[in-house]
């Protein structure tokens, strides 16, 4: 997966549309993910949280993107989601060299809980880290705060004026660090929660405008906004988008239908429903982020 990632950004500037980063932590999702990718000419974005991570293993779903992306004849990127997003033993940076090793070739550093001042600092490192390592591995950072979990929550989720990226700071920020793309905080949260999110429009494209092309910007939390919202995301800038919570969703809800209501024993035909239902699920954000036909 040697991929000139730059290029892939630089096509979805040109073309005003957004890459689809789609999270997964079993073999499954990910067939569901990449066949669907593959079948709209799609780029995409695999993408394993630590937690999906430590689930399917680093040196496995490197294995299978690398097969996959053999056989599918797309551009795939692998990307490790929310690195040490609760700070924790980020001392040595172990983690990253880890990931590294296994073949990553994209990193997530989210150092969104940090100061401003540690957040560059350490953000700087891993760039430096992973550039070091191959100048071709993409590093994306964090600045400012997105609350919430990819899971479907019936809490309010409270969105602190705080939180949301200051436009300005954005383009220190990317100065300071060298990364090759930036999260924001733009309103909404991760997961879905029975209050709609409500994007920041304003917000995304005064952060676009402040750091032009210094960096691709991302939105997270892609589950739960409607359509119209992401469209004029886009429209205003974006150029990733990360979707998990529906995607979980989808697989959960499909696989608990086949399980309770056929006999069936067998994985190879109890899975095909709940990877189906991921397909579906990414066919409509590939539709909706224009990025099919491109790959
Ligand atoms: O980093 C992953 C995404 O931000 C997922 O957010 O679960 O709301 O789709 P989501
Ligand atoms: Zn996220």
């Amino acid at each position: 997966m040697n991929l000139n990632t730059k290029k892939l950004f630089h096509d979805a500037e040109a073309g005003g549309y957004a890459i689809g980063q789609f999270n997964a932590s079993t073999a499954d999702q990910i067939k569901g993910i990449i066949g669907t990718a593959a079948r709209m000419r799609a780029p995409v974005i695999v993408a394993t949280s630590e937690g999906e991570c430590a689930f399917i293993g680093a040196r496995q779903v490197v294995k299978l993107c690398e097969a996959y992306e053999e056989e599918a004849g797309i551009p795939i990127i692998l990307n490790a989601d929310h690195t040490y997003k609760d700070a924790e033993k980020i001392e040595n940076l172990d983690k990253i060299k880890a990931l590294l090793t296994a073949g990553y070739n994209s990193i997530h550093f989210d150092g969104s809980v940090l100061s401003f001042e540690d957040n560059v600092r350490w953000t700087k490192q891993v760039v430096e880290l992973c550039k070091e390592k191959d100048p071709g591995i993409s590093v994306e950072g964090e600045l400012g705060f997105l609350p919430g979990a990819s899971e479907v929550s019936e809490k309010k989720v409270e969105i602190k004026p705080e939180y949301l990226t200051d436009p300005a700071q954005a383009l220190e920020f990317v100065r300071a660090t060298g990364v090759d793309r930036l999260a924001v905080s733009v309103g909404n949260s991760h997961g879905i929660s029975f209050q709609e999110d409500r994007l920041d429009i304003e917000r995304i494209g005064k952060i676009k405008e402040a750091i032009g092309d210094h960096a691709v910007l991302v939105l997270h939390g892609g589950s739960g906004i409607p359509d119209e919202q992401i469209r004029a995301a886009i429209a205003h800038g974006i150029r990733k988008i990360n979707v998990n919570t529906e995607l979980r969703v989808a697989f959960h809800g499909a696989l608990k239908e086949v399980l309770t209501t056929t006999p069936q024993t067998t994985p190879y035909k109890f899975f095909p429903p709940a990877i189906d239902a991921v397909a579906r699920v990414v066919e409509g954000k590939i539709t909706v982020f224009g990025s099919g036909m491109h790959a």
